[in-house]
Formats: C-alpha cells, structure tokens, sequence
C-alpha cells in the first residue's frame, strides 16, 4: 500500500492549474448513458474515482476510452441494469448512476451502499424522489430493485438540499412526458454543471444554482463533448497548503466565484487573496490568526470537504477556531492524527475547538478517508521533520497526483509504494 513521505517546513512558491471537479465528473459521466451517441468528457482528473466510475459504464456494457484528460463514452451498446456489489462498496457515490439507469432501461438494480466512513449516508432522500416520479422500489437481499415502467414527471420538494438526490432526479427526470420540478434543490456548481451538460445534450432544465430546478421532458438526448469546470475543493485545499507554509501561490484554471467561501475564511486569517474570474493568488499572512467560527453548511455556505484541511491550516493560527460540522456526523477522524502530530484540539459531538497556533511535527499518521487524509497533507507541509501519511489509496480517490502538485510549488513529498 502506498505512502505519502513528507519533510515539512518548506515554504511552497510557484503556479499550478487546478484539475477537473470529482463532484461534476462523476454525475456527468452518468449522465452520458442518457444519449444515443458518444459524449467526449475533457478535463476529466486522474483518481480512483473516475476509473470506478468507468468500471461502472464498462459493466453496463459501454464502451469507453480515458486518455489523458479525455473520457469518451459509448452508451449506444449499453445491455445492463445492474450495479455490482463490489462497485457499489467501492464507491458510494455510484448511487449517482441509479436515476440515470432508471430513465434509460425503465428499471434498474443496485447493490444497498454500505454503512460509509465519515457518516450513514442514507439514500432515503433518493428513493423518496424517485418514488414521486412513479418508481416503484422494493429492497431485498442487500438490492434495491427499481421498477421504472410507469413513471411520470412530478413536484418533487426535498427535505434537504441533498446533492446526490437532486442529481438523480434530474437524471431520472429528464426523459419524462411533463415538467419536473425539484423544490429545496441542492445549489452547488457541480449540479450547474450537469445541467449544462444535460441541456447540451438536449435536455431542457433550467433552475440549477438556485433552489428550484425545472426539468421540462425531452424524447431523446444526444451525444456531445463537455469540459468539467474546476474542482473547488482541491484548490481550497492547495490554497491552505500555501497558507500554512507561508507561501505564495498562484492558482490558475480556478473559478473562484465557486470558492467564495473559503476565501473570505482565509482573509479573516489574515493571508493575502487576489482574485480574477479565473485566477487566484494567495500571498502570506504577516501572523495567521483563528477566524472564529467555521460551521459547514451546503453550497453557498463553507463545505465539509474542506473542513478537515482548514482545521489543519487553524493550528497555525493564533487563537481558538471552532468548527461545526453540520453535514456528516462522522467526518472528524482526521483530529486524533493532527493531535498525533502536536494539533491541541477537543471535540464535542459535531463541534470542534483547534487551540493555536501550535508547532506540529512529523509523525506516522493514518488517512481514514479523502478529505481528512488531505488535512494531515497541509498539517505535514508545515510539521517539523518527516511525516508518513499511511492510506494514500483515500487522497488518491480525489487528489490528481497530489505529490506531483506539491512538489512543483516546492514541497518535499514523495510516494512510496
Ligand atoms: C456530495 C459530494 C460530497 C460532499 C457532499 C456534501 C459527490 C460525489 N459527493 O455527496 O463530496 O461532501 O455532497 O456537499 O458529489 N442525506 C440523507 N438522505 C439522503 C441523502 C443525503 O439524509 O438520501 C444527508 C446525508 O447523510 C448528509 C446530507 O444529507 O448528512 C448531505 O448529503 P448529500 O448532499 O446527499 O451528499 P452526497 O451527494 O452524498
């Protein structure tokens, strides 16, 4: 199994381009067994996730290229339903393929995702949707089946701004007779994205971004090629490594409208931010100080995918930063491996206290899933002597060669297998 060998205490300087956005490739490629053509994706990131993700289409009989940063998908050869157990457990997020399989073979089988790292995970907000569009769902031996023989477009209001349910049921919902509307829709880029991608491929939907989506029934979707917009999570997460160093980085290929949060989190820190359409320069902090409170919160709010990397980054900074995470009960694994590395940090339930700043140093430390596994990447850029981050297999599922990245702005990181 692979590690990551970090010698911290380097100050990272330099440029890089942010890569494609895991969240918007994932739905996307989904997405592209609607149509009855081929769909070329560009800017699609080298993870884990994206070869899981083609394994899927691979099993439900697509044919489909990946070269470099292009995926090319063939759905005209599709033949099955069905999602394996073992691909489901590997990723959750495959979930993401049900609607889409419904709206196309008019029934679908997946295996139940499992119990999930950083929290439940419940697919109850999915079903419920799907069952408003007329899928009739039974659930047995560990399988969901999904009867879509008569379904009907419907007003759909979620209970909560699910990402993954509004997915779905803008990929169910599409190809209906009607007009859908999804009610308490998830905001975030990744869903404007897929629109953008549905609507070229000759969907009619309108809405994404704001909280109400209106998806208006097409007969057929055609193949097309799409570029995925930039991944907001992964240059929230370089920015906190160029923060916590000192140093000063130059992201390029970013769209910092989608990164609003974060870097209104880092000024309050006291970094220096910069920001084009898409460009963003972060310039030293003279003494980084806590910003206060972080709650996590859905799209516009501050993401949890970022929470675990901005704690890391919080103890550099002066004073006493609380986080809430209101997203995923179970996402605070990584604080026990910062306090391994000197992190003074004491949680309550869904709340977290980072004392700072507090000089970390270099440890054998343990990623217990994605994005913590990055926070004990920008928490060992700045720990004295070396760190050994152990699971890279979990960065690897959202990190395009982050080894690669961090080293061209200077960082001492090497993989070793
Ligand atoms: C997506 C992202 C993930 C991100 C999350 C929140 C992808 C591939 N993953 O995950 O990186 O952290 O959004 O921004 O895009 N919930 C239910 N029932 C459901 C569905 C969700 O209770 O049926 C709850 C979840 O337990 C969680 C909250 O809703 O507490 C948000 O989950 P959701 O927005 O669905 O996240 P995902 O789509 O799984």
């Amino acid at each position: 199994m692979s590690k990551l060998i970090i010698d911290g205490g380097r100050r990272l300087e330099g440029e890089i381009d942010v890569q494609g956005a895991k969240n918007a490739v994932l739905p996307i490629l989904a997405a592209a067994i609607l149509s009855d053509g081929k769909n070329i994706i560009y800017n699609c990131p080298n993870l884990s996730d994206v070869e899981t993700t083609i394994a899927v289409l691979k099993n439900l009989g697509c044919k489909v290229k990946w070269e470099k940063n292009s995926v090319e998908v063939d759905s005209s050869t599709i033949s099955g339903y069905t999602i394996p157990d073992e691909l489901m457990r590997k990723m959750r997020s495959s979930i993401i393929f049900l609607g889409a399989i419904i709206s196309k073979c008019k029934k679908a089988e997946v295996s139940m995702p499992g119990g999930c790292e950083i929290g439940n995970r419940p697919i109850d907000l999915h079903l419920k949707a799907l069952r408003q569009l007329g899928v009739e769902i039974t659930e047995s031996h560990g399988f969901i089946h999904c009867d879509g023989s008569n379904m009907s477009a419907a007003k759909i209001h979620l209970d909560f701004p699910s990402v993954g349910a509004t997915e779905n049921t803008m990929l169910a919902s599409c190809l209906l007779d009607g007009t859908t509307v999804i009610e308490n829709a998830a905001r975030e880029p990744e869903i404007v994205d897929l629109e953008r991608f549905l609507n070229r491929m000759g969907a009619k939907i309108t809405g994404a971004g704001s909280d109400t989506i209106v998806i208006q029934g097409v007969h057929k979707l055609y193949g097309v090629e799409h570029t995925i917009i930039p991944d907001r999570i992964v240059a929230a997460t370089y920015l906190a490594c160029g923060a916590i160093t000192g140093g000063t980085v130059v992201l390029k290929k970013v769209n910092s409208n989608h990164i609003g949060a974060m870097l209104n989190i880092l000024k309050d820190m006291g970094a220096g931010i910069y920001a084009e359409k898409d460009k963003v320069v972060l310039t030293p902090a003279k003494n980084l100080k806590s910003a206060g409170t972080i709650k996590t919160m859905p799209y516009p709010g501050f993401p949890t995918d970022i929470q675990s990397p901005f704690m890391a980054l919080a103890t550099a900074c002066d004073g006493a930063s609380v986080f809430v995470e209101n997203i995923f009960e179970n996402r605070f694994q990584h604080i026990e491996e910062l306090i391994r590395m000197g992190a003074n940090i004491k949680t309550d339930g869904r709340v977290a206290v980072v004392m700072g700043k507090t000089p970390l140093t270099g440890a054998k430390v343990v990623a217990k899933e994605l994005r913590g596994g990055a926070s004990l990447v920008v928490a060992a850029l700045s720990a004295d002597g070396e760190t050994q981050i152990e699971n890279v297999k979990f960065i690897d599922r959202g990190y395009d060669h982050i080894e690669k990245v961090l080293s061209t702005l200077g960082a001492d990181i090497k993989r070793r297998d």
